[in-house]
């Protein structure tokens, strides 16, 4: 259901007429309850006003041209992370295992592939949720339901369910300090990872590919101990491991208070994070999430699942990225197994006959979700790789270039999606279930899943 929220004060600098990052406030919005204390919104939007921004538009100009390259089929994307971060789990292991499994199912595709791969994570602000329901009840009490940390606790209580305003202070701080270690760990300190001999493979012996694994290790192994007697001082620094950061723009007082001008570029930057995406539950085209994101520079993803319609989501196309810049829209689709064969094809074909320079990726996970008996919500690894195997025969029956994936996963070992060459079975599920919102795949699930797209691939696209 739609919502209107009580306007903002607006900073006077802006002309009436033109597009500003509050301007979505006179639009109906989805998913985004009203905050309670208005006062309290305001005072907490004009302090994240004034914070510094957590990245820089040149770190954003530069992914948009890698996701160019993407679209130009030159390179493939891959976005991955939890679905919901959550305030708590912001520590170090937390971070340093997202990081590590993200690099490892890199080089695991860079040298399957032999393409460059462009890194994004989930990671230091997707803390706000879409959810299917506004309200549940718990122990006969009827409640908001819980949206990310963003916006309130999960605590099953009537009073922390209410939207916080200070949760966004929170979320910019949590964000800063991911960031921070983020980009420390990528500047240096995480040199091992370049060493698959320190990949810890061990305990996937029982997995049907694990010699395969080995023998890739051991030629990534011999790539980095070359390439590090070539160019030592480039290599062993591990200079430039970049790792991009992304989340769902849901909250959007939270974005809009990032959202600045900066010296001698034109347009507005969403400065907490390099892409931001548009959730399949809040894309309406005349609708507050799509006002916002038009007016921005950023990456922006679109989440493409059903119901959808084909013409409404050109125009939203048309209407986010009017110059056609390439590198600028990333659809990103979600059908589900069952419905991919019969949605995606026909969405090709449109966006191709408007010659729209878009990169296409495919999110394996939010179409494939259900419950099991025991009502635990889960995903069952065969599907997401079905899905994903049909995506790829559909674009390469279409002569298109699928150029990225769009997963939920962690690198703990979790025990949350069902499936995988170890075989976890819904009897398993409750030894170490984490998730506050969907479940992901876990570390050794994500490195096969990173070893099986890059077989997909290259049936298709391999040079
Ligand atoms: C998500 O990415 O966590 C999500 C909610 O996705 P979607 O908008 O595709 O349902
Ligand atoms: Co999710």
């Amino acid at each position: 259901m739609a919502i209107k929220l009580p306007p903002l004060k607006k900073s006077s600098k802006f002309n009436q007429g033109e597009w500003h990052p509050l301007s979505w406030i006179d639009h109906e919005i989805n998913q985004l309850p009203p905050y309670p204390d208005v006062n309290e919104l305001q005072k907490v939007y004009d302090e994240l006003r004034f914070l510094p921004p957590l990245i820089t538009s040149w770190e954003i100009e530069a992914l948009k041209q890698k996701l160019a390259e993407v679209s130009a089929g030159n390179a493939f994307l891959l976005q991955g992370g939890d679905c919901a971060e959550t305030f708590n789990a912001c520590n170090a292991p937390k971070i340093v295992n997202l990081l590590k499994v993200l690099l490892q199912m890199s080089f695991i595709m860079i040298h399957e592939m032999g393409t460059p791969v462009v890194r994004v994570g989930r990671i230091a602000g997707q803390y706000a949720k879409p959810r299917s329901k506004d309200y549940e009840e718990v122990g006969g009490e009827k409640m908001l339901n819980y949206r990310g940390d963003l916006i309130n606790s999960i605590e099953p209580d009537k009073e922390a369910r209410q939207p916080d305003p200070q949760r966004m202070v929170t979320a910019y701080n949590k964000a800063a300090l991911t960031l921070n270690f983020l980009r420390a760990l990528s500047d240096e300190g995480f040199a091992d990872l370049q060493h698959p001999e320190q990949w810890e493979l061990d305990f996937m012996k029982n997995n049907v590919y694990y010699k395969e694994y080995e023998q890739m290790v051991h030629s990534i192994n011999k790539a980095v101990s070359f390439m590090e007697s070539i160019t030592p001082n480039q290599f062993n620094t591990l200079h430039k491991v970049d790792m991009y950061t992304s989340h769902e723009a849901l909250n959007l007082y939270y974005d809009a208070a990032q959202t600045r001008r900066v010296p001698r570029r034109t347009g507005w930057y969403n400065l907490s994070s390099h892409m931001v995406w548009l959730g399949n539950r809040t894309r309406s085209i005349d609708n507050a999430h799509a006002e916002y994101l038009k007016g921005i520079q950023n990456p922006i993803g679109i989440k493409v699942g059903p119901p959808f319609d084909r013409d409404e989501i050109l125009r939203l196309i048309q209407k986010l990225n009017p110059a056609h810049e390439a590198g600028k829209i990333v659809i990103i689709t979600r059908f589900g197994i069952k419905e991919v064969e019969k949605d995606l094809p026909g969405l090709i074909k449109a966006v191709n006959r408007e010659g729209f320079p878009v990169v296409w990726s495919c999110d394996p996970m939010h179409g494939n979700t259900f419950a099991t008996t025991e009502n635990v919500k889960t995903r069952n690894f065969d599907d997401i790789l079905d899905e994903l195997k049909a995506t790829f025969a559909i674009h390469r029956s279409e002569a298109n270039y699928l150029g990225g994936v769009h997963l939920e996963l962690t690198g703990d070992n979790v025990t949350e999606c069902v499936g995988g060459a170890n075989g976890l079975n819904e009897a398993g599920l409750k030894r170490n279930y984490e998730t506050y919102c969907d479940p992901r795949l876990n570390y050794e699930q994500s490195l096969e899943m990173a070893f099986l797209v890059a077989k997909e691939w290259n049936e298709g696209y391999k040079r």
